[in-house]
């Protein structure tokens, strides 16, 4: 019996930008529910939530301040429980964003630590008479002075969202409380905000500099934490079926693949792939490759090239739409468990401002801020706020062309007039040729077969700028060649195959050459008895 996760696709939504339903500029869960049809019409099996707990929101939630409600932005405990039936009623899962790293600096918990050394809380956070080196990841230093009890406590992203103290055993059994809290709501697992941060170095070494930069040595993926995780995941797992994916920041496969696997996370986010900066096909085959030979066979990587900490893959990659396509095809034909990103069905693309006060990320105003007091100009400090911000991948999901392509007064939901290259689900939906009819049939071939959800690689290799992969289970075995380059490149494979899905025609005659074409993905079906692609 395949888990079901991973015969699913995740489909990640943006609490604030997905829908709106009460006119309040700002997205909930009424609005998701009015969605589920168009979900499982696109074919997903899972939704994961960024978080919708009680936040003052600094960084969109990710700073949470109480663990056992929902935002009143968002709606009601009863709008989640609805929202978590109708999910299941179409047999659509649920993931919830846990950041167990830190919380809110409004957090109760917070508060009482704060109020003196001797408070029952304090050991919850970390504290220390003085800062060592090591910075936030938002930039400048990861401490702050607090006058009350004259030390300063640590916090690896913004001031406001305070690290706890995971040596101290009372933060686990509050942690676990929360997530048993959530799973007894029906959750069918969670996304585990920056979970290898959750130790830190005992002895607070000072973190070393490369080329100007800080290396994150001793704030993270320290001694400890594996065991930390193995807890947590034994912890779920007792429920039947749960399902955990961590985000591990980091790009290095030798450590991203300690933290899956047998009584360990799920799966993990694999950065080394879904964080290539400049597209090159060379690259992420290789990354492809170096995750296969690295992953023992327990172990599935993820999928994904774009969220809402990241610029979206069709911009970043060159605003092509073919090209969007391919990636497409990438993510929901390789090995591993696909995280399709809201509105990357559509194309949606990037926004960038031109007037840093429309700007909501923390993590670029951060930007904007440290570069004017490095002594840049406001045209230079706002080019690097853009370079950091995350507000371009966070606009509300394009429904129709009322839809803003932006934010108004910091609220995503306000609407514009249209703007001449926003692409709509309404003028999608029922056109063939469309991105979002695209992804539809990408999604069904993924349901229909089983090989290309577990199937292994048969074989993985790259040619003149091409991608081509064979998958294979004991029944089937699927061909997908993914031409990166400008020039049609040809392979040598099996007599009659059948064409399963193509971007640029609509039949193969079945001959033992696959010419493939400019920019063309195509998938292909063999049949299993036979010998795969000749090499050469
Ligand atoms: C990772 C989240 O994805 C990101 O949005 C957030 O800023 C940091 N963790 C801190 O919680």
């Amino acid at each position: 019996m395949v888990k079901w996760w991973k015969g699913s696709t995740f489909y990640e939504i943006y609490m604030p930008s997905f829908k709106d339903s009460n006119g309040d500029g700002i997205g909930d869960f009424s609005g998701i529910i009015s969605k589920l049809d168009y979900l499982k019409g696109l074919g997903v099996g899972g939704i994961w939530l960024t978080p919708f707990y009680p936040s003052p929101k600094v960084d969109n939630g990710y700073d949470i301040s109480n663990y056992y409600a929902i935002d009143s932005d968002y709606g009601k405990m009863e709008d989640f429980e609805l929202f978590i039936r109708e999910a299941h009623k179409r047999d659509l899962r649920v993931i919830a964003d846990l950041v167990l790293n830190h919380t809110s600096s409004e957090h109760p918990w917070f508060q009482q630590s704060k109020s003196s050394k001797d408070n029952p809380k304090r050991d919850w956070y970390i504290w220390r008479d003085k800062p060592n080196n090591w910075e936030s990841f938002f930039g400048g230093t990861a401490w702050e002075y607090d006058k009350t009890t004259n030390q300063y406590y640590y916090h690896a992203f913004a001031k406001e969202q305070v690290d706890l103290n995971w040596a101290n055993p009372e933060v686990k059994c509050a942690m676990f409380d929360v997530m048993k809290f959530w799973l007894e709501k029906g959750v069918d697992g969670f996304r585990l905000d920056v979970i290898n941060f959750l130790k830190v170095n005992d002895l607070f070494s000072d973190n070393p500099y490369e080329n100007g930069e800080q290396t994150h040595l001793f704030d993270k993926d320290q001694e400890g934490i594996l065991s930390v995780i193995s807890e947590i995941a034994d912890f779920v797992h007792q429920y039947p079926d749960k399902f955990l994916v961590g985000e591990v920041g980091s790009e290095d496969l030798e450590i991203l693949k300690q933290y899956s696997g047998l009584r360990m996370l799920d799966v993990v986010f694999n950065f080394n792939i879904g964080s290539i900066g400049e597209f090159d096909a060379k690259t992420l085959f290789q990354q492809l490759t170096a995750t296969e030979d690295a992953y023992n066979k327990e172990q599935v990587p993820t999928l994904f090239f774009s969220s809402h900490d990241m610029s979206r893959h069709i911009s970043r990659f060159g605003g092509d739409k073919g090209r969007a396509k391919l990636i497409a095809t990438l993510m929901l034909m390789a090995k591993g468990v696909p995280f399709l990103y809201f509105g990357d069905e559509i194309g949606m693309r990037d926004w960038i401002t031109d007037d840093i006060s429309k700007m909501k990320d923390v993590q670029g105003i951060m930007g904007y801020q440290l570069a004017l007091q490095a002594g840049k100009s406001h045209e230079e400090a706002l080019l690097s706020a853009n370079e950091k911000s995350r507000d371009k991948s966070r606009t509300p999901m394009q429904w129709n062309a009322q839809a803003n392509v932006g934010f108004t007064d910091g609220k995503p939901w306000i609407t514009i007039p249209k703007n001449a290259n926003q692409v709509t689900v309404e003028e999608q939906l029922d056109n063939p040729a469309s991105m979002l009819s695209f992804y539809k049939s990408l999604l069904k071939l993924r349901k229909k077969h089983v090989a290309l959800q577990v199937g292994n690689y048969k074989l993985l290799r790259f040619k003149d700028g091409m991608i081509y992969f064979v998958r294979t289970n004991q029944a089937e075995k699927i061909v997908v060649a993914l031409n990166f380059s400008e020039q049609a490149v040809s392979l040598k494979v099996e007599e009659g195959m059948k064409l399963l899905l193509s971007t640029k025609r609509t039949s193969f005659e079945g001959k033992n050459v696959l010419t493939v074409l400019a920019n063309e993905a195509i998938i292909l079906k063999g049949d299993i008895s036979n010998d795969l692609i000749k090499e050469g």
